[in-house]
């Protein structure tokens, strides 16, 4: 089977699909790799390095020419789509329920549409989650972000001019990325609170060191598949009631709250803004699925009432080598395993796949 990997043509994306050692993993395994020219500059990772590994270095026309199997990071442009055949598979992330309209025309061409991000979260297929795999390092990148916007440093410093006392972090939402924005604030040596809605997150937010806000819910049912649910406007209300005085107190506070399938919750406001330090500095790492801060906007910093807040989008491309590193890795973890010597097995009785397939021969396989 031939893997093409195409270079993304999203403005500012820095990853690629598949990295040189994975390229020689897959082609150990008997699949050929087909790269379009320059595909990995961006992430570090030149021609030569995937021709060394066994790879062919192709225009992006024999891509679509040869390749049996389409893959990249970001969804197909409208381009790529029209150049697409009848029988290619693609597997990239889509994002199909905000973007229905995408897996329509990449079945109109007959090919078949594979969505990492729609792999479920369940321990089987966790070396195949590329959700937690960007997650996890954009949560570190969100904290190193935001300590190089802050005018004070993290930890404490005792020195003969006098003590400097450690930086306050916040961190609304401990899923992936913030258990990991909780980890490298502690290391940098803050003092970190967290809060959450799903109860669970208490003890885990605690075992790395933070200190966890918790807000009462009369709600038993706060989330489903364990993705947090949308919460009632008393809940954010209470919340606010119980953050106030730790966010008032933040030198950074980081935002990673989302819902599934909904906007991401407004858990601060431009009244809680006013009243936050001078010099403190918000990153939202939810801008992109509306921002979980009033203010907060893509791709901008905005300062207003003396607090900055950073509403970077795409924050694993800032770590393009390690995050097309994690990425090509989970690829190859779910490639191997939908395949075997005859191609791709498309079993629907299969969990992943079910979840994971979303066209296949012109027919939409999603609601
Ligand atoms: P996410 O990106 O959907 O949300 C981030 C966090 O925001 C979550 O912890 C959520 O509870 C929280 N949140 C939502 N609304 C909030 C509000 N109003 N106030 C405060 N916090 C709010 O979550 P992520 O990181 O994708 O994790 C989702 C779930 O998947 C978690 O239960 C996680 O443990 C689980 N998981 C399971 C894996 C596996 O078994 N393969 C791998 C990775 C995650």
């Amino acid at each position: 089977m031939k893997i093409g990997i195409l270079k993304e043509t999203r403005p500012n994306e820095k990853r690629v699909a598949i990295t040189p050692k994975i390229a020689k993993d897959f082609i150990d395994k008997g699949f050929e790799i087909l790269v379009e020219k320059d595909a990995g500059l961006a992430s570090s990772f030149d021609n030569e390095a995937y021709e060394k590994a066994g790879a062919r270095i192709v225009s992006k026309k024999d891509i679509f020419d040869q390749a049996d199997v389409i893959v990249k990071i970001n969804p197909l442009d409208n381009d790529e789509i029209n150049r697409l055949k009848k029988g290619q598979t693609v597997i990239s992330m889509v994002y199909h329920r905000l973007q229905p309209e995408l897996v329509q025309k990449i079945a109109v061409q007959g090919a078949n549409l594979f969505s990492m991000d729609a792999i479920p979260r369940i321990s089987r297929a966790q070396n195949m989650d590329v959700l937690s795999s960007q997650s996890n390092l954009a949560g570190y990148k969100a904290v190193i972000l935001g300590a190089d916007h802050m005018t004070k440093i993290f930890p404490l410093m005792m020195t003969a001019a006098g003590t400097i006392t450690p930086a306050k972090v916040l961190i609304y939402g401990v899923g992936v990325a913030g258990l990991q924005a909780i980890a490298t604030a502690k290391r940098l040596g803050a003092v970190v609170e967290a809060t959450d809605v799903r109860p669970e997150t208490k003890e885990q937010a605690e075992s790395l060191g933070a200190k966890f806000i918790s807000v009462e819910n009369d709600n038993d049912d706060v989330s489903e598949g364990g993705y947090a649910k949308e919460q009632s406007a008393e809940f954010l209300q209470r919340q606010k009631e119980a953050v106030n005085k730790s966010l008032f107190n933040a030198d950074l506070v980081v935002t990673t709250a989302l819902v599934q399938g909904a906007k991401a919750p407004v858990l601060i406001t431009e009244d809680q803004i006013k009243q936050m330090k001078r010099g403190a500095v918000i990153v939202d790492m939810a801008v992109e699925k509306g921002g979980n801060v009033a203010l907060s906007k893509p791709d901008q910093i905005v300062e207003k009432h003396g607090v900055k807040i950073i509403g970077q989008t795409n924050l694993p491309s800032t770590l393009a080598t390690n995050a097309s590193e994690l990425y090509a890795k989970n690829l190859y973890n779910f490639t191997t395993f939908m395949t075997d010597k005859d191609g791709f097995k498309f079993d629907m009785n299969e969990e992943i796949t079910k979840n994971t397939l979303l066209a296949k021969d012109g027919q939409v396989l999603v609601k």
